[in-house]
């Protein structure tokens, strides 16, 4: 059975009525730009293969009920008349919460629904299952409720459930892919005004990811951290974010930084300007550039901006040894999760194989190898 299908199944059988609906909201791989959303910079994600679903079917009252079927159909409900809250048991229902709390601080009326929600993007692996999920929940929610707002507006308001329901401060690339997607293109998004493009994908190659296996420990505070630095380096230079510091600016006051600051700076000056040139690689089909962009990304995320751990270079030096591999880095925030690598078409099947018995021998993790295609961004499937 597909997803769909069995979704279908599910809530028929748990609520003893079909659902009205199915929405779906994909996970995201980030081929370049790393760390530089929040510094108002160049991001350069793909919405992947692997979505959350969410099948609903609107009450009449204003009670939400959530059922999630990947854990156990684990169960939970709130009153969108009382204030919502952030909940320590059932964690997964605060993704739900918090959009409905940020849609609803915004003034918008939201129908009580019932809900349940599977998927397949794995939790914890940087593919950015939670942006996937909050951005399904607001696309859920403006159909049941008949709301007039943009997809821009969504991004907006999925953030803010996370940044501040959630409490997670992150960029707004994820939920922004998740959303705008298009099908077979990269979105080169400009974070400061929110303008993006389509970037058609390359010919002749596929973006394989690789799961490390390694759960990301330590994100949340190391993130903060980072973007403190970054704050930090924005300051000494006198501009509002890191976007606004061009390479020469850069390497001329170096010195006079903190020693810290003055990698975390670097990585983020050099990624914006890698991200740039990757887009005119892709443009020329040129992907032999684009390639050494993605090591040369992965080098200044270990090293200057130091977010990688021994399983991400691990998988990435096995990449790089195989034939038709082109380019590897790690994608996301990083300390676990998963590569994104640049593979031949010709050479692919070989490279899922080889790299995910190699990995596995070195580091007695078993790993997941998968080819990604890009798919298109936030919608109603039935
Ligand atoms: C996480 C955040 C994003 C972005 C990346 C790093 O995925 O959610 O906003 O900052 O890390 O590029």
């Amino acid at each position: 059975m597909t997803n769909l299908e069995t979704l279908r199944t599910e809530f028929t059988k748990h609520f003893s009525v079909s659902p009205k609906h199915i929405f779906r909201a994909p996970g995201r791989v980030n081929l370049i730009g790393e760390h530089t959303d929040y510094n108002d910079g160049f991001v350069l994600p793909i919405a992947i293969d692997r979505a959350m679903l969410i099948a609903a079917r609107k009450r009449n009252d204003r009670i939400v009920r959530m059922v999630a079927l990947d854990l156990r159909e684990a169960q939970a409900e709130f009153s969108l008349d009382a204030p919502i809250e952030r909940v320590e048991k059932n964690k997964w229902s605060n993704y739900v919460r918090g959009v409905a709390w940020a849609m609803q601080a915004r003034g918008l009326l939201l129908s009580g629904v019932d809900l349940m929600m599977h998927g397949d993007v794995p939790i914890g692996s940087g593919l950015s299952s939670s942006a996937a999920l909050e951005v399904c929940t607001a696309t859920m929610f403006r159909e049941m409720s008949e709301l007039e707002i943009s997809k821009l507006e969504i991004v907006r308001l999925c953030q803010r459930a996370e940044n501040e329901f959630v409490g997670v401060k992150s960029g707004i690339m994820d939920q922004f892919i998740s959303a705008l997607a298009q099908t077979d293109s990269a979105l080169l998004i400009d974070c400061r005004d929110l303008s993006y493009q389509n970037v058609t994908l390359p010919h002749g190659v596929t973006f394989v990811v690789c799961d490390t296996s390694k759960r990301r420990g330590l994100v949340d505070s190391e993130y903060n951290t980072r973007r403190a630095e970054c704050e930090q380096a924005a300051k000494f230079f006198g501009v509002k974010a890191l976007r606004d510091v061009s390479f020469d600016r850069f390497e001329r006051s170096e010195k006079d930084l903190p020693p810290m600051v003055a990698k975390r700076a670097r990585h983020v000056v050099t990624e914006n300007a890698r991200v740039l040139q990757a887009v005119e690689a892709a443009k020329q089909n040129d992907l032999t550039t684009f390639g050494k962009l993605m090591n040369a990304s992965h080098e200044s995320l270990r090293d200057d901006y130091q977010v990688s751990c021994a399983e991400l270079d691990t998988m990435v030096e096995i990449a790089r040894q195989q034939p038709g591999c082109l380019g590897a880095r790690l994608t996301g925030a990083g300390f676990g999760g998963c590569t994104v690598n640049l593979v031949e078409d010709k050479s692919v099947d070989a490279f899922v194989a080889n790299v995910a018995r190699e990995y596995q021998r070195q580091t007695g993790l078993t790993p997941q190898v998968y080819a990604c295609h890009a798919m298109a961004g936030a919608g109603k499937l039935a």
